[in-house]
């Protein structure tokens, strides 16, 4: 596959999304709203009051794995924390209530013991991605957020860093009970199914690589700053 070419400010949005619909959910998580007419990502920015290198940021890094090392001096870490923000409300509020309500439709009729162990371990995967957006939220945001505003903490970004684990894990045993062992009587419905427990792991993915890649250095970077 040919390695997709680094966006700019004028790129025209709907030529973007044509080429590559993957970044929808990233435009969403950006509160970009719909109506984009031929506007170019520089003027959906300017209208909707959102910073166009930090978006350029985050969609290169997703789409090429590069990192324009100059943006992570420039870009507000308060705009990534936003965008990590709105990505933790369409999880929990959204896209994990969608999938465990299909779970639950394509669970076999006939009474098939594994279908309250598959729902198990699918509240079990939700309980420990909470836990992990809760101390995202209590702690690494707000620190976050005060040492942009300049106040002293004893907290650091690498305790984050140190601290921060994979999530997704979680989702493997499921799916591996799913794909090994399961016979429904309504398949259609779980091979949708799988598909969305695919996403949502991708999805998850670069959650944290954003976490991991954009995030932790813009921090760094602006303790060693705020040092001097
Ligand atoms: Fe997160
Ligand atoms: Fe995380």
């Amino acid at each position: 596959m040919m390695q997709p070419r680094q966006l700019r400010y004028d790129d025209v949005i709907i030529d973007i999304i044509n080429d590559d619909y993957t970044i929808l959910p990233l435009l969403s998580r950006f509160s970009i709203p719909l109506g984009l007419g031929n506007e170019t990502l520089n003027d959906v920015c300017r209208r909707n009051d959102i910073d166009v290198k930090a978006l350029l940021l985050v969609l290169n890094y997703i789409r090429t794995g590069i990192i324009d090392s100059s943006y992570i001096s420039v870009v507000s870490p308060l705009e990534v924390v936003r965008f990590l923000k709105n990505s933790h409300d369409y999880f929990i509020n959204y896209k994990f209530g969608h999938i465990r309500k299909n779970l639950i439709a394509a669970l076999d009729l006939e009474t098939n013991p594994t279908n309250n162990l598959i729902l198990k371990f699918f509240d079990s995967f939700v309980k420990k991605v909470e836990d992990h957006f809760r101390y995202e939220e209590n702690t690494v945001f707000p620190y976050v957020e005060s040492l942009v505003d300049g106040k002293k903490s004893a907290y650091t970004i690498e305790i984050f860093e140190r601290h921060h684990e994979e999530v997704v894990d979680a989702l493997a045993e499921l799916k591996n009970i799913i794909l090994r062992y399961y016979r429904t009587t309504a398949p259609n419905l779980m091979y949708d199914v799988l598909v969305d427990i695919y996403n949502c792991e991708e999805d998850l993915a670069s959650h944290s690589d954003i976490e991991n890649n954009l995030l932790i250095p813009m921090v760094y970077d602006l303790e060693r700053k705020s040092k001097k």
